[in-house]
């Protein structure tokens, strides 16, 4: 099923400490955004990338598009302060109807079969997003002193993509600019229309490269991908 999606890239990559933005690291060789691009571009069902971008990073973007060939980013927009804002400007760019992921660039390890899980459930539902359970016990504290131990059974952890029917994905960033609300990811904004968002269970090692121990992962992860064919 056809499916277009917003990549935020616009991110400045503190915690990764390399000085720029992260998604300019290679792994074997190859930039951490090529590596995810390339999912979508080579994705049959994929008919458009919009990208948001860091107006600082248009250019070598735009030569790494051109050197690695990558067909299918149709919009490039700037990103804005937060996470959120750089989606909300590829939602403002994204076509009318249909079913919209939203997807980290700095992800590069989704896979296409759990794309298209999630492209048929957000036709299904309207909202989808993909999880795996969590491994560890998870207890909130207060000053460091143990208030309670969350029922894990419960607890997923939340990885992109998140896919939604544009119209709901649109609905729910507008409401969040009016309200001035924040989330940490795109179906936050969605469950407080309300709407109802299913999960939808992915991989421990879609994960997201965000400080320097994760490049070591990401390395393994590779080397076990080619490892298996
Ligand atoms: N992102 C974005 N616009 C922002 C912030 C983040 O498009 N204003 C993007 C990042 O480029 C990344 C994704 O959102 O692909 C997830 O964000 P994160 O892992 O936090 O990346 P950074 O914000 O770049 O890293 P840090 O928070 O360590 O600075
Ligand atoms: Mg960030």
């Amino acid at each position: 099923m056809a499916y277009q999606v917003i990549i935020p890239a616009a991110g400045q990559g503190k915690r990764m400490g390399a000085g720029r933005n992260k998604l300019f690291l290679t792994l074997e060789e190859i930039p951490i955004l090529i590596h995810t691009l390339r999912v979508f571009d080579e994705d049959e069902e994929c008919k458009g990338i919009i990208l948001s971008i860091h107006q600082d990073d248009e250019k070598p973007f735009k030569e790494l598009l051109k050197e690695y060939r990558i067909q299918k980013v149709t919009k490039l927009v700037h990103g804005g302060k937060e996470r959120q804002d750089s989606v909300y400007n590829g939602v403002k760019a994204a076509q009318a109807d249909g079913v919209v992921l939203v997807h980290d660039a700095a992800r590069p390890f989704v896979r296409q079969e759990t794309i298209h899980q999630l492209v048929q459930a957000a036709q299904n539902v309207g909202a989808a997003i993909v999880a795996v359970p969590v491994k560890d016990t998870i207890k909130k504290a207060e000053q460091q002193v143990v208030s309670e131990t969350i029922e894990r059974s419960s607890l997923w952890a939340v990885q992109t993509p998140q896919a939604f029917r544009i119209s709901i994905l649109r609905d729910a960033h507008e409401k969040a600019v009016e309200d001035q609300f924040t989330g940490t990811d795109d179906a936050s904004l969605v469950e407080r229309l309300p709407h109802k968002v299913v999960i939808i269970e992915g991989d421990y090692d879609n994960i997201k490269l965000t400080t320097p121990e994760d490049v070591y992962f990401a390395e393994a992860i590779l080397k076990k991908r080619k490892q298996l064919g």
